[in-house]
């Protein structure tokens, strides 16, 4: 092969891969997770997300909060496989990212900040599942709220809500895009996002 073949081919692979990062997942990657619509547009109720990429969980209690935390549980966060596997390539989230969080109550526990002592020592451990938030990148879908739709699946023990609609940009985008670090998305609590 000639020099300058070699340099196109290149390129094309290059250009081919750049495509798949921007433009979001080949067709072929849609497959767990992808988000699912009604023909009202709402989105149904992502299934199986316990067995995508755990990313963290973050945890606001009560004890620390005045005894009035706005989610006092803690925040189990998975991102959809196939997005992550992206992510990981490009560092960007692609066209089709679905990332749920869900609520997990602590144990409850004797002490005035609401922590129990455990073989381990004294802390916080994950009770019963108590309620679903989602966010979709879709950049045409939900130009409105900066790319992303946010659900609320409700705040309660499951089974969580069916499908949900896109809440407005007041209730959930407008604190994401104000404090989140990168494409309204909190990466500076999630270090394997870092
Ligand atoms: C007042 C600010 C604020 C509002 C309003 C808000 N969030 Fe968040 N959200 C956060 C913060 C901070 C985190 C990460 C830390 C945590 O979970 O405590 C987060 C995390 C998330 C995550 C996990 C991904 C990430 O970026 O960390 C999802 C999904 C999410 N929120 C959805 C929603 C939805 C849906 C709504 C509206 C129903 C909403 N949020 C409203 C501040 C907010």
């Amino acid at each position: 092969m000639n020099r300058v073949l070699k340099a196109g081919l290149m390129a094309v692979l290059l250009f081919g891969g750049l495509l798949v990062s921007l433009s979001g997942l080949a067709e072929g990657e849609r497959r767990i997770g992808a988000a699912v619509y009604d023909a009202g547009g709402n989105l149904l109720r992502p299934e199986g997300f316990r067995e995508w990429v755990f990313i963290g969980a973050p945890l606001t209690p009560n004890g620390l909060n005045n005894g009035s935390a706005g989610f006092p549980e803690f925040h189990h966060v998975y991102v959809n496989p196939d997005a992550f596997a992206v992510y990981r390539r490009t560092g960007l989230f692609p066209e089709g990212t679905v990332v749920t969080k869900e609520l997990v109550l602590l144990k409850p526990g004797l002490h005035p900040d609401g922590s129990l002592d455990a073989p381990s020592g004294r802390g916080f451990f994950a009770g019963r599942y108590n309620g679903m938030d989602v966010m979709v990148k879709d950049s045409q879908r939900f130009a409105e709220t900066g790319g992303w739709g946010f659900f609320n699946f409700g705040h309660q023990a499951p089974p969580y809500s069916k499908s949900a609609a896109a809440a407005p940009a007041a209730d959930c985008a407008g604190c994401h895009q104000a404090n989140a670090e990168k494409d309204m998305m909190f990466t500076q609590y999630y270090p394997i996002l870092q």
